[in-house]
């Protein structure tokens, strides 16, 4: 070949090289672009406008998204998704819509808070993360996809992600606690669960990792409020959830915060969206604003108008629009006056049709909705199976002194008092959306079923007036009549169970408070109680930690319920009567009063350790001790667990095996969550004092032994600095394993 030749065919290779890839990576790219060439400009930007259904506002909604005009958008092909339209022939109406009338006949995506459960509820998130087992959590969203998407639906905006230090923020419920390790592996078993191993198969719904991000650590735990966190905190606490739901679970979907991010509006983060998610975690699924996210930059101060909105919300990254009605109205204009490339439409609505292609709406936009598969897989009795036992997973034993629990079976004249042992409805929590009021098992139910002699009386009423949702809540701090009859029939019987907690809807969306105690008269109650019978378990039903000292310091037994759902009432008569010994272990700090907030157990050492003592410069309270009521964690069981042999073995220069023994010594078999912590001493970063970065849940039979191991490599033993950089220093570290944060044989390692 001559020198001219060989230039001419270096050129082309450099050329070919250098062209943008015109060959799609795959069928379904393919068909995106294909389907892409054939849209006008309108269209394109309907992919990109979602509208709410005509229940369940969420939030306020701006006066002119009348139902009339959304039919004329759907028909028009304006509207590439609804939220909020449930129930197969809710869902095939305004499928024909857009199927039938639109010039395209693009079918939309249906989404919905599919929470915990759908009409089979299962715990509230939080409560399931008290179970600290993935295998249960997994299945407990795959049966919420089975059964939403046998309502019609295909998208849940779920799992939340949000790591959160602060129970004043109702939303706490709706998540994992307080731990990115923990968070993590939960956030990603509940993608699993949700998108199961085909997104086309008709029984999986694609997920929505949210909010991203930082929503948790809204400021003073007032919902919607300002975050101010700094970047360190941001790379490693907040964001490793939602990363590890892409590159573990492939989560479809994401969700915008309603927060500011450095004094930018999460809908509008070039940072967030562009750079991390979109940029450096190559996400190819589509992000949706959160519920007129994008209209409230104006309030913040970001946007002039919805028109402005419109441009910097889609300039960095957001998706679809939900409720803003920004898109729809502007969109088209700013691409036609420049302000907006098309190639940002365009990347924003293959985003959106790759994942209704990966759905198979394609192929039958109609395929979610069949009215015998409704009718058979709405609470299916396997589904009721895995809901109780899912429950039962989620309790957690606070306190059982003397061994008071589990109740004798042949246990005579126990008085279960409070108005939520008889109430059916606030075990379901709160973002039960689909789920049926008044559907749970009470306690009273609960223990009537299981033939217990039991006797109830209110007490006190927990809740005035109204309750429907999105209203405030009166809570009773006036009528104490029932107190008297409560007392009565404390003092007759041998045992008192005493259910007492919040409302349903005392936590979720916008249920922030300012107190943690027992809401309203219950307290009074209890301590009325207590003057005639000691012998009381209290059974706490809450969506969020409690500051409950009186009774940890008074009470002989302690089991914390939560809101466990549909089957609460059996969950917990179970564990009353140790049909199920109970294995949860807190996901979230318990704080002694609500200016102990936030208290969390991976803090940083500061430079003045915490330490009891006579001098007085050092971080902690003069009136009440520094330490949590319960640390992160903690749980009981009816067996004891002791804990030797901790082995450490650095097998490389990135890799640690430990290994521990771990023995029932109680009398019945029992489960345990055995965790792992570690403390980085040294780093370029300050390491907080404890992180956890391994747990096993094992079963062990009375009396035997179990060796459980754990592997550290380089991503449970490094950490990211304030610029996003994941860094793995040698160095030495300290290592515990235990029953919880606080527990735990000590060893440490050197690489
Ligand atoms: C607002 C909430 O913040 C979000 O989590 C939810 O998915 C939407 N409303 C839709 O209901």
């Amino acid at each position: 070949m001559t020198r001219s030749v060989l230039f001419g065919v270096f050129v082309l290779m450099i050329l070919v090289a250098c062209q943008p890839s015109q060959k799609p990576t795959n069928d379904i790219d393919q068909k995106v672009n294909d389907l892409l060439s054939k849209m006008t400009l309108e269209e394109k930007v309907g992919q990109m406008n979602q509208y709410t259904g005509f229940y369940d506002i969420t939030g306020p909604a701006p006066a002119d998204g009348d139902a009339k005009n959304k039919y004329d958008h759907i028909k028009s092909g304006l509207v590439g998704s609804m939220l909020n339209v449930r129930g197969v022939s809710e869902v095939r109406k305004m499928q024909q819509l857009a199927v039938d009338s639109s010039r395209l006949g693009i079918p939309m995506i249906f989404g919905f808070d599919v929470i915990h459960g759908h009409k089979t509820l299962s715990p509230i998130p939080l409560a399931e993360a008290a179970s600290w087992d993935l295998e249960a959590i997994e299945k407990s969203a795959r049966i919420a996809a089975v059964e939403a998407t046998a309502e019609g639906l295909n998208w849940t905006f779920a799992p939340m992600v949000d790591i959160s230090r602060d129970p004043r923020w109702g939303r706490v419920m709706e998540g994992a606690g307080e731990d990115t390790y923990l968070g993590s592996k939960i956030g990603v078993a509940r993608v699993r669960g949700f998108q199961g191993d085909d997104l086309s198969a008709v029984n999986t719904l694609a997920a929505c990792a949210k909010h991203f991000a930082a929503y948790g650590f809204v400021e003073g735990g007032r919902d919607y409020n300002t975050v101010d966190i700094g970047t360190a905190t941001l790379y490693n606490v907040v964001l490793p959830p939602f990363k590890a739901a892409i590159e573990e679970a492939n989560v479809r979907t994401f969700m915008n915060s309603f927060n500011i991010i450095n004094g930018i509006p999460s809908t509008a983060s070039n940072f967030l969206l562009r750079d991390i998610l979109k940029g450096e975690w190559g996400f190819d699924g589509f992000v949706i604003s959160d519920w007129s996210s994008g209209a409230e930059m104006i309030a913040h101060g970001y946007a002039k108008d919805l028109e402005q909105v419109a441009e910097l919300a889609a300039n960095a990254g957001s998706d679809m629009d939900m409720e803003s009605y920004s898109f729809v109205k502007h969109l088209v204009n700013l691409v036609n006056s420049g302000k907006v490339k098309e190639s940002v439409v365009d990347d924003a609505v293959s985003r959106v049709l790759r994942v209704k292609f990966e759905l198979g709406l394609f192929d039958d936009p109609y395929k979610y909705c069949d009215e015998e598969r409704e009718k058979e897989m709405i609470y299916h009795p396997d589904h009721m199976a895995a809901a109780l036992d899912m429950a039962k997973k989620s309790i957690v034993l606070l306190k059982n002194e003397n061994a008071l629990l589990p109740l004798s079976k042949n246990q005579k004249k126990i008085a279960l008092i409070g108005d939520l042992a008889d109430d059916k409805d606030s075990p379901l929590g709160n973002w039960r959306m689909a789920g049926e009021s008044n559907t749970a098992v009470s306690v009273l139910e609960g223990l009537q079923e299981f033939g217990a002699d039991v006797s109830f009386a209110e007490g006190v009423k927990l809740v005035t007036g109204p309750t429907a949702f999105p209203i405030e809540l009166e809570v009773n701090t006036t009528d104490k009549s029932g107190i008297k009859e409560a007392v009565k029939l404390a003092k007759k019987s041998d045992v008192v169970v005493m259910v007492l907690g919040e409302h349903g809807l005392h936590s979720g969306e916008a249920r922030s408070r300012s107190d943690l105690n027992l809401p309203g008269l219950q307290q009074e109650l209890l301590e009325e109680v207590y003057k005639v019978n000691q012998n009381i378990v209290l059974v706490l039903m809450n969506g969020r930690p409690l500051t409950i000292n009186w009774a940890d310091e008074n009470l002989p037994a302690i089991i914390e319920a939560w809101q466990l759902g549909t089957q609460s009432g059996k969950a917990i008569a179970q564990v009353l009567f140790g049909d199920y010994n109970p294995s949860g272990k807190l996901p979230m700090t318990f704080p002694r009063n609500v200016a102990h907030i936030p208290v969390y157990y991976n803090q940083f050492n500061s430079g003045r350790p915490a330490r009891e003592g006579s001098a007085i410069f050092w971080p902690h309270y003069m009136d009440q001790s520094h330490e949590p009521l319960y640390p992160f964690g903690y749980g009981l069981s009816y067996s004891t667990f002791d804990y030797s042999n901790l082995k450490v073995n650095v097998t490389g220069p990135e890799n640690v095996e430990v290994s521990v023994t771990v023995q029932n010594t109680g009398d019945v078999d029992g489960e345990e969550v055995v965790q792992l912590y570690i403390h980085d001493k040294v780093a370029s970063i300050v390491r907080p004092v404890k992180e956890l970065k391994g747990f096993n849940k094992v079963m062990i039979k009375a009396g035997d032994k179990a060796e459980v191991n754990f592997t550290l490599t380089k991503k449970e033993l490094g950490f990211y600095n304030g610029t996003g950089e994941f860094l793995f220093e040698p160095g030495e570290f300290d290592v515990m394993v235990g029953s919880n944060s606080t527990d735990g044989l000590k060893s440490s390692f050197e690489l």
